[in-house]
């Protein structure tokens, strides 16, 4: 079996989502990780004993590194993608693949021209109810998709934004919640419908964050080819991250999407219900032993010697929101460079939605409606 030599550029807050299913993957072994923080890299090095690298070219000029994973800021998404494409690796970068359209093209041309597969994260799309909506829908039992409706209300702090460097800025964000947390809902609902998008009109606003340049609230309506319209609300200004909802409207019943559940009504009285069961996702237990073997208390150890308190939290706690699926997308990125095909996120994929996002975006600054086809 074909071992991946993997290296990671980002050691911060979503880094064991990737690390710890690539350490539990029989055919990956982690090379490297690179993070420009020393105590983030030397914390990940010591936890995988690996390489760590603070300049992620450095860190490609390595000869044995297959695939990088990139989970940096957003700005850095597409330099960081093209550069790891022009050196020969897979890459698999996290959401979104830009912050512009003409850098997402280059991703795709990049990937081409070097003949590697660039996969994105969109995990949530492997949730099973998810997967159950997709399939009602593809299999044509509901019928025609007729329309559509989004709903995100959550909740960011302004100490969200105050603890980091790059959220809540137009430069290194590229926009915050559409671009960052409405990115997942907004690709769900268009992989639902399927369908080329002609046109976007939307608006944005920052209603309750004054301490960032960038929308916390944002809505609008989504015209496809097929003619159905999809309409959206988006906010980050709830008082908690409420359930996420997608109800799409087809000509056969209804299939809405709640969280991790969905309900799929049939005009006949047939009833689908899916609850995502979670352990289909993470096994807690064997998470929390990863950190009691000997090499991580042998690595925790050194870090406390060196005088690093702790690990962050978010590399100690399994995420417990929407979207741990993360272990099944980068499952089916590495089966698909295995058996030679393509994944089921490719950079192709992706732009579509990063695509959407941008039309939001230049819709809600021109005013005007935006067409994509
Ligand atoms: N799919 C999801 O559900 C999900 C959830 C959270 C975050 N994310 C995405 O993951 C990415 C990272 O988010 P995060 O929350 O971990 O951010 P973070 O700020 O916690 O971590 C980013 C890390 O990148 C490092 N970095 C910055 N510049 C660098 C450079 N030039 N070279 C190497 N390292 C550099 C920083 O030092 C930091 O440690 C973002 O794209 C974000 O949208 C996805």
């Amino acid at each position: 079996m074909k071992k991946y030599r993997v290296g990671i550029i980002g050691c911060g807050a979503i880094f064991m989502v990737h690390a710890y299913p690539l350490h539990m993957l029989e055919n990956v072994e982690i090379k490297a990780v690179c993070d420009i923080k020393p105590q983030a890299r030397e914390m990940a090095a010591q936890l995988f004993n690996c390489d760590a690298y603070e300049d992620y070219q450095e860190m490609l000029k390595r000869d044995d590194l297959d695939v990088v994973h990139i989970l940096t800021p957003h700005y850095l998404h597409a330099p960081m993608v093209i550069d790891a494409a022009n050196s020969g690796r897979h890459v698999l970068t996290e959401k979104p693949m830009a912050i512009s359209v003409e850098e997402a093209k280059a991703e795709i041309e990049a990937g081409k021209r070097n003949n590697v597969t660039i996969g994105v994260i969109s995990q949530n799309r492997y949730n099973s109810a998810s997967v159950a909506i997709k399939e009602a829908i593809d299999n044509g039992s509901l019928g025609k998709v007729i329309g559509q409706r989004i709903l995100l209300s959550w909740f960011k702090p302004a100490s969200y934004y105050a603890n980091s460097d790059w959220h809540g800025t137009w430069d290194r964000e590229g926009g915050s919640l559409m671009i960052d947390q409405a990115i997942h809902v907004m690709d769900l609902a268009r992989w639902f419908v399927n369908d080329e998008i002609e046109t976007v009109q939307a608006s944005y606003s920052n209603r309750n964050h004054p301490t960032i340049e960038t929308e916390d609230t944002a809505e609008g309506i989504i015209k496809y080819k097929n003619g159905v319209q999809s309409v959206f609300f988006a906010t980050n200004n709830f008082t908690y991250n409420s359930p996420v909802l997608v109800e799409t409207h087809c000509e056969n019943g209804m299939a809405l999407m709640e969280f991790d559940r969905a309900q799929i009504t049939y005009r006949n009285g047939r009833e689908l219900n899916v609850i995502n069961d979670p352990n289909d996702t993470l096994d807690e237990d064997a998470y929390q032993a990863f950190f009691n073997q000997p090499s991580s208390q042998v690595a925790i150890k050194t870090l406390t010697e060196w005088g690093v308190v702790g690990l962050p939290i978010t590399w100690r706690t399994p995420r417990a929101y929407w979207g741990v699926t993360h272990i099944k997308q980068i499952r089916n990125f590495y089966q698909s460079l295995e058996k030679g095909v393509e994944p089921d996120i490719t950079a192709e994929e992706a732009f579509k939605t990063q695509a959407l996002i941008m039309a939001i975006y230049e819709s809600g600054r021109t005013k005007q409606e935006i067409k994509l086809h």
